[in-house]
C-alpha cells in the first residue's frame, strides 16, 4: 500500500504551464504557521533568502547560508500542503560552478521535500539552470535586481529606467528561458521592460516592482503586512500588524505590571485558599 499522501502538491510544471494563462499568486514564507496561511491563497510559497533581513536583522542576504535556507524549508513545507515551495539558493552556495550547484541543490531537495530552488542570475547562470534543469531539478530565475549582488551593483536601485539599458536584461531573461528554468522572478524593472520580456519569453515572469505586466506576482509577507521597518517603495500594504502587535505587547506587559494577569484558577476553576 502507498504511504504517499493523498493531497497533491502544485509543481513546477503547473506553475510553467500558467504562462498566459491565471496570474500565479506568490508570497514568501519562513515558518509553519505563516506557510498555512499563504498555502491557501498562494500557487507558490517562497522561502527568500530574505530571511536574512526579515528574521536575522541582516543589511543584506550576503550572509545567509544553505543549512538556514533547508532549516527554514523544512517548517515551510511541514506548514503547507497545497503550494509549490521554491526555496532560494543562497549567495556563495551556487557561483563557482555548476557541480557547486547540483550538489547545493540536491540537498536542498532532498532534506526539504520541497519541488524547486531560485537562483539570482540571468546569461551568466544559464550553463547552471540547464545543468541542474537537465537533472531534475527544477529552477526558478530571478532577474533585473538581484539582491545577492549588492556589493557590486553598490546599491538597491530599480533597473532598466532607460530604453538604453534594456538589453542586457532582455538578454538575462531570454537565456534563463531558453536554459530550461520553468520560471522566473524579475524584479524592480520598468514596467515597458517588464512587458516586452512578458510578452518575449515562453516562461511565466513573476514580477517583484516590476508592475502588472508580468504572469504572476510575488511580495515578501512582512513588507505586505507591514511589518517589516524598511520596505521597498514599490510595495503595496495589505495590513498595518506592526501597530497592532506592538499594541499587543503593552497590553501584555500592563496587565503583567499591574498584576491583572489571569492567574492559573481563570483556566482550572481552582478556589484561592482562606
Ligand atoms: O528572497 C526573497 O524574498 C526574494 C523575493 C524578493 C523575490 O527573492
Amino acid at each position: 500500500m502507498s504511504v504517499q499522501s493523498a493531497i497533491r502538491r502544485k509543481t513546477a510544471p503547473d506553475i510553467r504551464a500558467r504562462k498566459n494563462g491565471e496570474p500565479i499568486v506568490m508570497l514568501t514564507s519562513y515558518h509553519a504557521h505563516t506557510a498555512a496561511l499563504v498555502d491557501r491563497y498562494c500557487d507558490v510559497i517562497l522561502v527568500g533568502d530574505s530571511l536574512g533581513n526579515v528574521m536575522h536583522g541582516f543589511e543584506t542576504t550576503v550572509p545567509v547560508t544553505l543549512d538556514m535556507m533547508i532549516l527554514q524549508g523544512h517548517a515551510v513545507m511541514r506548514g503547507s500542503q497545497h503550494a509549490l515551495v521554491v526555496i532560494d539558493m543562497p549567495f556563495g552556495s551556487y557561483e563557482a560552478s555548476k557541480e557547486q550547484a547540483f550538489h547545493a541543490a540536491v540537498r536542498i531537495l532532498k532534506e526539504t521535500h520541497c519541488g524547486a530552488v531560485k537562483l539570482e542570475g540571468g546569461a551568466r547562470m544559464a550553463e547552471t539552470i540547464a545543468f541542474l534543469s537537465e537533472r531534475g531539478v527544477p529552477v526558478m530565475g530571478h532577474i533585473g535586481l538581484t539582491p545577492q549582488s549588492i556589493n557590486t551593483l553598490g546599491s538597491f536601485r530599480a533597473q532598466g529606467r532607460e530604453e538604453g539599458s534594456w538589453e542586457p536584461i532582455e538578454n538575462d531573461a531570454r537565456a534563463v528561458a531558453q536554459a530550461g528554468a520553468f520560471s522566473v522572478v524579475v524584479e524592480a524593472v520598468a514596467e515597458p521592460l517588464a512587458r516586452k520580456i512578458t510578452e518575449t519569453i515562453a516562461i511565466p515572469t513573476i514580477g517583484i516592482g516590476a508592475s502588472a505586466a508580468c504572469d504572476g506576482q510575488v511580495l515578501v509577507l512582512e513588507d505586505m503586512l507591514g511589518l517589516s521597518p524598511r520596505a521597498p517603495k514599490f510595495v503595496r500594504r495589505y495590513g498595518n500588524l506592526g501597530p497592532m502587535i506592538e499594541a499587543a505587547i503593552e497590553g501584555y506587559a500592563t496587565d503583567v505590571r499591574s498584576r491583572a494577569f489571569p492567574g492559573p484558577e481563570h483556566v482550572y476553576g481552582m478556589k484561592a485558599k482562606g
